[in-house]
């Protein structure tokens, strides 16, 4: 049996992938090791929290001592890690958490399987999961590839910048075997409403001014969160060692474009008049160091390893907003801040 940690699997796309691997393989052991931040909600994984190969870990990446004693203890055969500060506009406000979280805390893991997988990195897998944020912006043409040169501009990406650079180190340096992939923004189910789309839906709703940064010309290449979710368990299984994996929907939108769609399902799921969502747009200052285009070629991954995106854009868009009008307590627990018992009342007594 193969024991898997998955650190982040408390968050957005954490949880899709807790899910698929524990679903998929009930052969593997998957150890969810999180620690429960503003961002992390167990109530995401409610539906496999009982399965016999799953186990969550309260743990903080940045703590060195309690990921070498988890890893001492648990022998585990692969990390596929996701966890992480993860909101571009936080990243502005405080770097520093950044860096502890996405920086410390990749070099902690990557010390603990250093020492521990020591005499079989060949048998052991790193997979480090990243953003397309690291390559910078684009302007009106072009996408970013795999060779292309790292330009951060925000904290956050900055930050996940250095995590790249030390994962590809410690296979340079130390032979570990690691795998990286760069993802495009991600939508659907159990996005935390301060992200463009799950915050869009929740206001609109509630009849509150939808926040549009600038004038709502960026582009950002939107790809479904349960796609993404897929190509990490193919890349995790199929990918050579070293090697990275761009990944995205091919799928540009511009941010008002974006909204305007939306609105146009809001108005059609909540029986408004046409318009009336539209209403609440509202343009605001723009974001510092506003990045101006992401595009994601992902020629790589659908030509050695035949991924594809699954979902049209459209169809997934309205699927998502179904989840989030039918899963209201979700949505009000998660703005109210009661989420955050849920490890208390369900797993701390455990
Ligand atoms: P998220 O913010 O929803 O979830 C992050 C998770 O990490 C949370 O559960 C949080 O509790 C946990 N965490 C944070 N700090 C921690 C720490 N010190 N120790 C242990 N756990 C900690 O993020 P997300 O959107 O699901 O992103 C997951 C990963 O995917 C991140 O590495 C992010 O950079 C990357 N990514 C995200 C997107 C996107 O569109 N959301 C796109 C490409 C890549
Ligand atoms: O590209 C991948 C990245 O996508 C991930 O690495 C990040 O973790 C993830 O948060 C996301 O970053 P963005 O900054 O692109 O996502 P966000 O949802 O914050 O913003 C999307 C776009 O919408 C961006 O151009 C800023 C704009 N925006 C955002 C918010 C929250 C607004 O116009 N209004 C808003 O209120």
């Amino acid at each position: 049996m193969k024991k898997i940690l998955i650190t982040g699997g408390a968050g957005f796309i954490g949880s899709h992938v807790v899910r698929r691997f524990v679903n998929k393989y009930p052969d593997y052991e998957i150890v969810n090791l999180d620690k429960l931040t503003y961002a992390g909600n167990l109530a995401n994984l409610t539906d496999i929290e009982a399965s016999p190969n799953y186990r969550f870990v309260k743990a903080d990446i940045t703590d060195a001592v309690e990921i070498n004693e988890l890893f001492e203890k648990e022998n585990f055969d692969a990390v596929i890690h996701l966890a992480a500060e993860s909101h571009v506009d936080r990243s502005i406000t405080d770097p520093t958490a950044f860096v502890m979280t996405n920086v410390i805390g990749t070099v902690n893991l990557l010390n603990s399987a250093r020492e521990f997988w020591k005499g079989d990195y060949d048998k052991k897998r790193f997979y480090h999961v990243s953003t397309d944020e690291v390559y910078g912006a684009l302007g009106d043409t072009g996408m970013f590839t795999e060779t292309t040169g790292y330009d951060p501009h925000s904290p956050y990406s900055a930050s996940k910048a250095s995590s790249d650079h030390f994962v590809r180190a410690y296979h340079d340096t130390y032979g570990i075997d690691v795998v990286i992939s760069n993802c495009s923004n991600n939508y659907g189910s159990h996005h935390f409403p301060e992200k463009l789309i799950p915050l869009a839906i929740n206001n609109i709703k509630n009849g509150l001014p939808v926040p549009v940064y600038g004038k709502g010309e960026n582009i950002r290449d939107w790809l479904w969160v349960e796609d993404h979710a897929r190509a990490i368990d193919v890349i995790f299984h199929e990918a050579k060692t070293g090697e990275t994996y761009n990944i995205g929907g091919h799928n540009e939108w511009k941010n008002i474009d974006l909204i305007h769609l939306l609105c146009k399902i809001m108005d059609k799921k909540l029986g408004r008049a046409e318009g009336e969502s539209a209403s609440l747009i509202t343009f605001v200052t723009d974001r510092a160091g506003h990045d101006l285009r992401y595009a994601i070629d992902s020629t790589k991954l659908q030509e050695k390893l035949n991924w594809v995106p699954s979902l049209q854009f459209e169809e997934g868009l309205e699927k998502t907003v179904e989840w989030y009008l039918e899963n209201e307590e979700w949505l009000t627990n998660v703005t109210s801040g009661n989420y955050q018992k849920y490890y208390e009342t369900q797993y701390s007594a455990r």
